[in-house]
């Protein structure tokens, strides 16, 4: 480990139409957002309110476009199976799944904009998957999911964060400097949002593991950083990713 973590990205396009079939311009905005979000260089990280500066981080870990690998398909919805990992059900099979990010660029369906592995799955089918109405900032991507941040929560995901609100009524997201939320935010919540659990805390809704609109959200924590930084060491389940 040289202490310095950057991802190379395989970005798999399935595409049926030519709005599907995303443009290399589209897919560099989706790493150069990562690479904004993760490093604490995004324009809005200076909106964090006064409460949480002392918590806001810079998870310091870059990304980088490898390989861009396009299929065509007749499959106009791929779910949420996997079945776009799976060259026998038409997909596209991860490249390098130990050492490299895949992403999956195709229509899901069922109003899903993405969704993730954790880490500790099956390398076959680890990886992103991403709707193309919400990739990058160009082209396909549909306001207000326009911005990138679908990929940026599905990464952090990917990196082990839980939802903030822990899939439960004040659920825990195993980050104690987040707090307690009742349940996913949307839409663009008006601050101080309070909740109800427990100590009635200011809810920390411009966080990347809420559910708010793209513009609403622009911040991980320091205990995020933590939980991230802890499967990238040695014997981690993404140390592979850190040589
Ligand atoms: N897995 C979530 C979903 O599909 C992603 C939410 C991303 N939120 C966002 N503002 N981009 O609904
Ligand atoms: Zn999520
Ligand atoms: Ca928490």
């Amino acid at each position: 480990v040289n202490g310095k973590i950057e991802i190379p990205v395989v970005v798999n396009v399935l595409y049926r139409t030519t709005a599907e079939n995303i443009s290399n311009t589209q897919i560099q905005s989706q790493i150069d957002v990562l690479n904004k979000d993760f490093n604490a260089l995004n324009s809005d990280y200076n909106n964090v309110p006064a409460l949480f500066a002392g918590v806001k981080a810079n998870i310091g870990i870059s990304f980088v476009l490898d390989q861009v690998i396009r299929k065509s398909t007749t499959k106009t919805s791929w779910g949420t199976n996997d079945a776009m990992k799976k060259t026998a059900q038409g997909g596209i099979a991860p490249t390098s799944p130990t050492t490299k990010l895949n992403m999956w660029s195709c229509t899901i369906g069922g109003g899903i904009l993405g969704y993730a592995q954790f880490p500790g799955g099956a390398s076959s089918t680890d990886g992103v998957v991403i709707d193309p109405k919400y990739f990058g900032l160009s082209g396909s991507a549909n306001a207000p999911f326009n911005l990138g941040r679908t990929a940026t929560h599905e990464v952090g995901h990917w990196m082990n964060l839980r939802h903030i609100w822990g899939d439960a009524t004040c659920g825990s997201d195993l980050v104690s400097d987040t707090p307690t939320h009742n349940t996913a935010n949307y839409g663009v919540p008006a601050y101080p949002h309070y909740s109800t659990c427990s100590g009635t805390p200011v809810e920390m809704t411009m966080n990347y593991m809420d559910y708010v609109d793209d513009a609403a959200m622009y911040m991980f924590s320091t205990g995020q950083k933590n939980r991230i930084a802890a499967i990238f060491t040695s014997g981690g389940a993404r140390a592979s990713f850190a040589q």
